[in-house]
C-alpha cells in the first residue's frame, strides 16, 4: 500500500501572471476553496494520510495559513522548499528522507480530477508494489500534453512530451505513483533543453525497464489542468454548477476525513471556528 504522497505546489505560474504575481497559483480560489484544496482531496481520497506540500522558498507562511500541520483533517502535513522550479522530477530529490524506503505518490498542486470511478481508480494505484503507475485521460488536443499511445491491451508503447505529430489522444496527467526507485531515477536525470528535469524522462526510465502501467479516467470523469486561465476559469464553473446543483462539495477536506473515520466532530467544530462565518462553515454544520 502506498501510504506517502507528495503534492508539488510551487512554480513560476507564468501562464496565470499577474494573478500570480503576489500569490502563488496553487492559493488562487477554484470556485470556493483555494486550489490546493483539490489535488489533496485526490490524497485523502487513496487514503494517503503522510503528505508532503512542497512550496516555492518564500512562501512556506502563506501556505501555513491555509494548511498549518494537518491535525484537524486526521492526517500529517510536512512542508519543505523548492530553491527555484526545477521540474517536476525535483520533488523526489527534495523530498528523498520523507520517501525513506517506501512508495510514494505524486500529484502536482494545480491539477484537478472529478469522477464517480475516482476512488476505485485510486484503490487499484495505491496498491502499487514495483514499477510506476500513470493515470491517463482523453484530451481534445494532444499536442499540448505529454501523451501515452497505449496498444489495444491498454499497454503502454511510447510517450512523448507535447508531440508536434499526433501518437495519442490520451494525455498523461498530473497523478502519479512511483515505487522507491523513482528517488535514484530521479537523481540520474539531466536537465532539458529548457533546462529542467522533465517528467517525461522520469517516466521513461521505467517503461524501458517495462516497469510502467496505465490507469485510465473515462469519459464520465474530468481532469483539468488549472495552470492557463482558459482552464482555471473553467474548472470553477465546473465546481460551481456541480456542488449547486447536487449540494454536494468537491473537494471539502473534512468531509473526507470525517468519511475515512479520521476525525469526529470535535476536529469539526474546530475547523468550522478557523474557517469563521462562511458557506464553507456552513456545510460543515450539516456533516453531523
Ligand atoms: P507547470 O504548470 O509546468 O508550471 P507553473 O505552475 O510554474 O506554470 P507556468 O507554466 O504558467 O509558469 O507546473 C505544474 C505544477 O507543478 C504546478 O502546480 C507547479 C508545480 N511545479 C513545481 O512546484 N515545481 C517545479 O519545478 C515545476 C516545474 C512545477
Amino acid at each position: 500500500m502506498i501510504k506517502k504522497g507528495i503534492i508539488l505546489a510551487g512554480g513560476k505560474g507564468t501562464r496565470m501572471s499577474p494573478l500570480t504575481k503576489a500569490v502563488n497559483k496553487q492559493l488562487l480560489p477554484i470556485y470556493d476553496k483555494p486550489i490546493i484544496f483539490y489535488p489533496l482531496s485526490i490524497l485523502m481520497l487513496a487514503k494517503i494520510k503522510d503528505i508532503l506540500i512542497i512550496v516555492n522558498k518564500g512562501e512556506l507562511s502563506q501556505y501555513k495559513k491555509i494548511l498549518p500541520n494537518g491535525k484537524n483533517l486526521g492526517i500529517k502535513i510536512t512542508y519543505l522548499e523548492q530553491e527555484s522550479p526545477k521540474g517536476l522530477p525535483d520533488a523526489f530529490k527534495i523530498g528523498e528522507k520523507f520517501i525513506g524506503s517506501e512508495n510514494v505518490a505524486m500529484i502536482l498542486g494545480d491539477n484537478f480530477f472529478y469522477g464517480q470511478s475516482l476512488s476505485s481508480i485510486l484503490k487499484k494505484c495505491t496498491k502499487l508494489k514495483s514499477g510506476a503507475k500513470i493515470i491517463l485521460h482523453e484530451v481534445f488536443n494532444p499536442k499540448l500534453f505529454g501523451v501515452a499511445k497505449i496498444d489495444k491491451n491498454k499497454k503502454i508503447t511510447k510517450i512523448a512530451e507535447k508531440p508536434k505529430k499526433f501518437i495519442s489522444k490520451f494525455a498523461i496527467t498530473g497523478l502519479y505513483f512511483f515505487d522507491n526507485l523513482v528517488v535514484k531515477y530521479a537523481k540520474q536525470l539531466k536537465p532539458s533543453k529548457r533546462g529542467e528535469l522533465e517528467i517525461i524522462d522520469l517516466i521513461n526510465k521505467y517503461k524501458k525497464r517495462k516497469k510502467l502501467s496505465a490507469e485510465f479516467i473515462g469519459r464520465g470523469g474530468a481532469w483539468l489542468d488549472t495552470g492557463s486561465l482558459e482552464d482555471y476559469y473553467k474548472s470553477s464553473i465546473f465546481v460551481q454548477s456541480v456542488e449547486n446543483r447536487q449540494g454536494l462539495k468537491i473537494a471539502c477536506l473534512e468531509e473526507i476525513a470525517f468519511h475515512n473515520g479520521w476525525i469526529g466532530k470535535k476536529e469539526l467544530l474546530s475547523q468550522i471556528k478557523f474557517y469563521g462565518n462562511c458557506e464553507y462553515s456552513n456545510y460543515l454544520k450539516r456533516l453531523f
